[in-house]
C-alpha cells in the first residue's frame, strides 16, 4: 500500500501533466486546431461565431423548403433522416367540413312509436332511451354491461342498452319495460306487448320485485325468453337470467314470477 506521501506525489504528477498540456490553437504542432479555435485566432467571439452558424442553417433550410415547396406534412415528417413512412399511410391534408362529433338526427322506434332525436354518434342507447325519450324504465346499474338492469329488446334479442351505440339500432325495432304500457307518445295507438305485460302482472303478483331495480332488465331479459321458448324449464329461466344481478338476492321470487307469466301466456 502506498503511503500518504507517495500518492500525493502521483496525483501532483498528474496536476503537472494536465497544466503542461497545450490549451489553444495557439499550441500549433501539438493539436490540431478545430473550428472554434481557427474562430477564436481570428478574434471573433463565440457570440458573433453562433450568431453567423444560425443565420447559415437557416438561410439553408429556407432554400431547402423553397425548393421543394410545396411540401406535405408526410414529406416534411419522411425527409428526416432514418424516418420511414409507410406507403398505406395517408395523411389528411384539409380540415373536415363536418364535425363528425356534432348531433345527428336520427329516427329510432321504440316500442312501436317512431321517435325523431338529436344524438351524438357517441351516445348509447340507455342514455339516449332515458334523458332525451325521458324513457325511465330501462334502469343503468353498472354500465358496464355487468348488471343486466339496462336490458331492453333490439329485434327481439336482449341487449345491454347501457354499452350499445344508439345510431345502431336507427332502423331496428327496440323494446323497453316500458312496451307494457299504452300511450306512450302523445297520440300514441301503439298496443302494449303482451308478453311484457304478463311478466309485469306476475311481477307484481310474485313479490318479483323486493326493491325492484332489476325488474326491467329481468323482465326484458325474460320477454325474450318467453317469446322464443313458452315453456321454459327453471334450468332455462335460470340460463336467461343469469347476465341480470339482483343486488336483494329475490331470485326465487324472480323464478315464481317468469312461470306465473308462462303460465298466463297459455304455457305450462
Ligand atoms: S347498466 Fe347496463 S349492464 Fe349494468
Ligand atoms: S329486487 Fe332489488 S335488485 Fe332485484
Amino acid at each position: 500500500m502506498p503511503d500518504r506521501a507517495a500518492k500525493a506525489k502521483v496525483v501532483k504528477a498528474r496536476l503537472d501533466t494536465k497544466k503542461a498540456a497545450p490549451k489553444t490553437a495557439a499550441d500549433k504542432g501539438k493539436i490540431e486546431a478545430g473550428p472554434l479555435e481557427k474562430v477564436l485566432d481570428n478574434k471573433i467571439t463565440k457570440r458573433t461565431f453562433l450568431k453567423g452558424t444560425l443565420a447559415a442553417g437557416a438561410v439553408v433550410g429556407v432554400s431547402a423548403l423553397a425548393a421543394k415547396s410545396p411540401i406535405s406534412p408526410l414529406q416534411a415528417v419522411s425527409s428526416y433522416p432514418g424516418v420511414q413512412i409507410a406507403s398505406s399511410i395517408v395523411l389528411p391534408t384539409s380540415t373536415p367540413s363536418v364535425d363528425p362529433f356534432a348531433p345527428q338526427n336520427v329516427s329510432l322506434n321504440v316500442n312501436g312509436t317512431n321517435y325523431s332525436v338529436s344524438i351524438e354518434p357517441r351516445a348509447m342507447l340507455a342514455n339516449v332511451l332515458r334523458d332525451n325519450l325521458g324513457l325511465i324504465g330501462t334502469k343503468m346499474g353498472c354500465n358496464r354491461m355487468s348488471c343486466g338492469a339496462c336490458t331492453v329488446l333490439i329485434d327481439g334479442l336482449a341487449h345491454e342498452a347501457c354499452q350499445y351505440p344508439a345510431y345502431r339500432a336507427v332502423g331496428h325495432t327496440i323494446l323497453t319495460v316500458e312496451g307494457g304500457v299504452p300511450a306512450q307518445a302523445p297520440g300514441s295507438k301503439v298496443t302494449p306487448d303482451p308478453v311484457v305485460v304478463a311478466l309485469q302482472n306476475a311481477w307484481v303478483d310474485n313479490d318479483g320485485g323486493q326493491c325492484a331495480f332489476c325488474g326491467p332488465g329481468m323482465i326484458m331479459a325474460a320477454a325474450q325468453l318467453l317469446k322464443q321458448n313458452p315453456n321454459p324449464t327453471v334450468d332455462e329461466i335460470k340460463a336467461t337470467l343469469s347476465g341480470n344481478l339482483c343486488r336483494c338476492g329475490n331470485y326465487l321470487n324472480i323464478i315464481a314470477s317468469v312461470q306465473a307469466a308462462a303460465t298466463t301466456l297459455g304455457g305450462t
